[in-house]
């Protein structure tokens, strides 16, 4: 695990050999804005990730393959018909379905948390809701959203590192195949009854008419989506907990008012971005800001820091949940904007929403007898809490 980088906010960009074995670093809200929509980058960045040693042997291929055939690693074309597939289950009808039984579905979790006494709100709340969300989206039960969340935890190690080495890529690699067979076994069978309009639904149709060109494509899509859609809703919803627990006033006004919620939330992923930065590999060599970018060099967007670019934001370095700026960078921009972007709010809101109405006075439990300290993600990659410790006051 590694701290976060500090970089010089001054220059423009930079080389830095921290991560991947050498990367450019990008910090400022208009150059990340403007790299992420440059076709002259590539998101074809799975080489790096796999350690030299391991190329000869090719005992990492399948890893490779399945993470090289996802969305968030294709360009235009195959990215375009992809994304495209999926997009029906993101519209806001869809999300609207699916709010009303995610509301229900928190309040019976809610109702087995006696908040009386401290408790962990990630482990209880924060990881297990987005998981289960997800897995519902996905076709898959209960127990194998548990299964896949035990799967994710290594992945996570893997991508959350800037020089994974083999024995982490291995570790991975074996997550990520778990993964894949939680769907593998019956895939080409009858499948579980389902929702044609559900994501599942609509991934299936399309392998089935060939839209998806084979099992293996659709497979790394299904692996990509879990893991994608509870890693870092698990780290916002954290964050975004003890800011309001921190300001009573907003607290009560953000419970009461999903207009002043979403406001709040927003300024939550611009503060304290759960995903810090992005990557893509120079396709086409270019000279930006007096640095010759050759062709496979690592780009480096870094979200977190533009957003916190005083060029963009007034006072960017204070979290002020009023605030009303326009657009931040934590989703990303451009084709490759986060897919999951409306639905994460939704969550967020939701889930913050029935919390703080159901105990308008949680607060942060302090460390004593049977209670650890909370705990902060120390990590590079992402920001928000590993555990969270609160209780009502
Ligand atoms: C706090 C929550 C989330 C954050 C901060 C986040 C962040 C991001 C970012 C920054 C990107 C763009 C990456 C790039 O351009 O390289 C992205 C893409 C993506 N996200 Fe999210 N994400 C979140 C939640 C979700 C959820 C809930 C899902 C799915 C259910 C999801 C699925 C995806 C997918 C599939 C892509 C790739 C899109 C593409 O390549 O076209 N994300 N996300």
């Amino acid at each position: 695990m590694t701290e976060a980088l500090s970089v010089d906010a001054a220059s423009e960009i930079q080389w830095s050999e921290d991560y991947f074995g050498g990367a450019w670093l990008v910090t400022r809200y208009a150059d990340v804005e403007r790299a992420l929509r440059d076709s002259r980058l590539s998101v074809r960045r799975t080489g790096g990730w796999v350690p030299a040693g391991a190329k000869t042997d090719g005992s990492l291929k399948p890893f490779r393959s399945l993470v090289a055939r996802a969305l968030l690693f294709l360009d235009a074309p195959d990215h375009g018909r992809l994304r495209s597939l999926m997009m029906g289950a993101f519209q806001p009808h869809a999300l609207q379905e699916l709010g009303q039984r995610l509301r229900e579905q928190v309040r019976v979790r809610l109702d087995g948390i006696d908040a009386s006494a401290p408790f962990d709100f990630i482990a209880r709340v924060a990881q297990p809701v987005p998981a289960q969300v997800v897995a519902e989206m996905l076709g898959l039960t209960l127990e194998a959203a548990d299964s896949a969340l035990r799967h994710a935890t290594d992945i996570a190690a893997f991508v959350e590192h800037p020089c994974p080495d083999e024995a982490l890529t291995q570790r991975a690699q074996r997550s990520a195949l778990g993964m894949a067979q939680l769907w593998r076994g019956w895939l080409e069978e009858d499948p579980p009854p389902h929702d044609p309009n559900s994501l599942f639904g609509r991934l299936l149709a399309a392998h089935r008419e060939g839209r998806i060109e084979s099992r293996e494509e659709l497979l790394a899509q299904l692996v990509m989506l879990l893991f994608a859609g509870h890693e870092t809703t698990r780290h916002l919803l954290g964050s975004a907990l003890d800011a309001l627990m921190a300001d009573p006033l907003m607290r009560e006004r953000a419970a009461a008012d999903p207009a002043v919620m979403r406001r709040a939330v927003r300024e939550v992923l611009r503060h304290a971005s759960p995903v810090r930065y992005t990557a893509r590999r120079v396709a086409v060599p270019f000279e930006w800001h007096g640095q010759q970018l050759r062709r496979g060099d690592a780009v480096l967007l870094m979200l977190a820091e533009a957003n916190r670019d005083a060029v963009r934001f007034t006072a960017p370095d204070q979290l002020n949940l009023t605030r009303d700026e326009g657009v931040h960078l934590a989703f990303g921009v451009g084709p490759h904007v986060c897919i999951g972007a409306a639905l994460t709010q939704l969550e967020v809101e939701i889930v913050l929403t029935e919390v703080l109405q159901r105990w308008p006075d949680l607060q942060r439990a302090a460390p004593g007898g049977e209670v650890p300290a909370s705990e902060p993600i120390r990590s590079g990659l992402y920001q928000g809490w590993r555990s969270l410790w609160v209780h009502r006051g």
